[in-house]
């Protein structure tokens, strides 16, 4: 297996560039799935869940051609040909990877009016249920039946109506799946208390660009008129907001006072109000500037003190869930106490007691963490990655500690930071990845 050794005090120098978003490739590879032909995707991050969801379209009888290469610099993509689809099943040993692999149980519908896939299970901090993604599909009028561990799926005679859905919570996941069957049906769909993050948004603009008739993206009420059919197309996927918030997250951290780090290829309306609010507040001075190309480049200028800020996660345009853990870190090297609350995953916390090894001052409390603050002694430890936000905010730890920081188990990095520690070495952090051998490596229980 692999860790990062992470030497710590380093400073954060140059520049950084955000890769393309994970959690908006995800379903436009899904929104592929449903034209008859190739579609193109560029600006797709190189990571594991990418490569795993690429797998989880093949075994439909679709041609997934992904190639990435090993230079930083290029931006890759994806081409999807879904002419020969002809499987619609997702299968236990994929699904159970990666929940996202869920969206093709919206994907299967809206392109043939069948699909039998896999309940994906439990997740690192919670049950994580999809109650909404099936009631979103019956509403459309599919008939849905659950055996041996799969949903199944059928619209009547091979095509949904259409019809209303109100999810509760909002949720991200769920506003995709159900798009992705309505696009399609014969009728209309009206959808109510939508999820707005940028995610949603962009995914539905490369489905209005396949043909798809979609009202009200990025407001709580969706409505889409049916179509016969979607067109492949050629589409730009956006860049990584979450990854964007790390690495301004990191900025704040390690770069010295008066100094400034650029980070590249950013699309920093993504973040929303909530973030850039806290951030601003933190006292550490950032701009957005025009970058080459699509996108921006966000600079952040190091400080002596950062000042402490509560937050709290909400659905867009409020702070992200994926990015409270990193908040957390840098919380504890702030002038003073704060708080973390996380309404969306009350109990995504198990980055706590690994920050606590380091040294970190922090009590949960029910959905609140509680952070001291003024710990500017972490010290280096064997920690352990348990999901893929728990896992980069241990290393952002490790880069504020003294000494060496293990971090095991990152294939949870992997899933979702494009290329990491070869972005902060060319940064100027000492991070190198090595093997190790799980059965004898210190801090792993059995
Ligand atoms: N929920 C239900 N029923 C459902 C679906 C969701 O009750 O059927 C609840 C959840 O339990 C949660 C809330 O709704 O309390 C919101 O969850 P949501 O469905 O929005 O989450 P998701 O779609 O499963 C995506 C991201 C997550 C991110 C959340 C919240 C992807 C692939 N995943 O998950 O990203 O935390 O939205 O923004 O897009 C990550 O990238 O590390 C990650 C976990």
């Amino acid at each position: 297996m692999d860790k990062l050794v992470i030497t710590g005090g380093g400073a954060l120098r140059g520049s950084l560039h955000v890769g393309g978003s994970k959690n908006t490739a995800l379903p436009l590879m899904a929104a592929a799935v449903l034209a008859d032909g190739t579609t193109k995707i560029h600006n797709i991050p190189v990571l594991k869940d990418v490569a795993t969801f690429s797998n989880v379209i093949r075994v439909t009888g679709c041609k997934v051609t992904w190639e990435p290469d090993d230079d930083p610099d290029t931006p890759e993509t994806i081409t999807i040909d879904a002419s020969g689809i002809h499987h619609f099943e997702a299968p236990y040993d994929l699904v159970k990877q990666m929940r996202a692999s869920f969206y093709m149980l919206g994907a299967l519908l809206g392109r043939g009016g069948k699909a039998k896939v896999s309940l994906p299970g439990g997740c690192a901090w919670g049950p994580r249920p999809v109650d909404l993604h099936i009631k979103g599909m019956e509403a459309l009028g599919a008939t849905v039946t659950e055996e041996g561990g799969y949903v199944i799926a059928e619209a009547p005679d091979g095509r949904l109506p259409g019809g209303r859905m109100r999810f509760e919570p909002v949720s991200v996941g769920a506003t995709i799946n159900v798009l992705l069957a309505a696009v399609t049906a014969s009728g209309e769909s009206v959808l109510e208390n939508c999820a707005a993050e940028p995610d949603v948004v962009v995914f539905g603009q490369m489905l209005q660009a396949m043909g798809a008739q979609i009202d009200g993206l990025g407001t709580d009420t969706i409505t889409v008129q049916g179509v016969d059919k979607l067109n492949p197309v050629e589409f730009t996927n956006c860049p990584d907001r979450i990854e964007l918030g790390t690495y301004m997250i990191a900025a704040a951290l390690a770069t010295p006072p008066g100094a400034t780090f650029r980070i590249t290829g950013a699309e920093p309306e993504h973040l929303g109000p909530a973030f850039t609010d806290a951030f601003r507040q933190t006292g550490a001075p950032f701009r957005f500037v025009d970058g080459d190309g699509d996108w921006s480049t966000v600079e952040v200028e190091g400080v002596e003190t950062i000042q402490p800020v509560s937050i709290e996660t909400a659905p867009f345009p409020g702070f992200a869930t994926d990015l409270q853990a990193q908040w957390t870190v840098l919380m504890t090297q702030a002038d003073g106490p704060s708080t973390v609350r996380d309404t969306i995953y009350t109990d995504r916390f198990k980055h706590i007691p690994e920050l606590r090894r380091l040294g970190a001052d922090l009590k949960v409390e029910g959905d609140t963490v509680h952070v001291a603050g003024n710990t500017r002694t972490l010290s280096g430890a064997v920690v352990m990655s348990t999901d893929l936000r728990a896992s980069v905010s241990l290393v952002l730890a490790g880069m504020m500690a003294s000494g060496e920081t293990d971090v095991l188990r990152i294939y949870h990095l992997d899933r979702g930071y494009e290329r990491l520690e070869g972005k902060l070495q060319r940064a100027g952090i000492d991070v190198v990845r090595k093997e190790y051998d799980e059965a004898h490596a210190e801090g792993v229980a059995a």
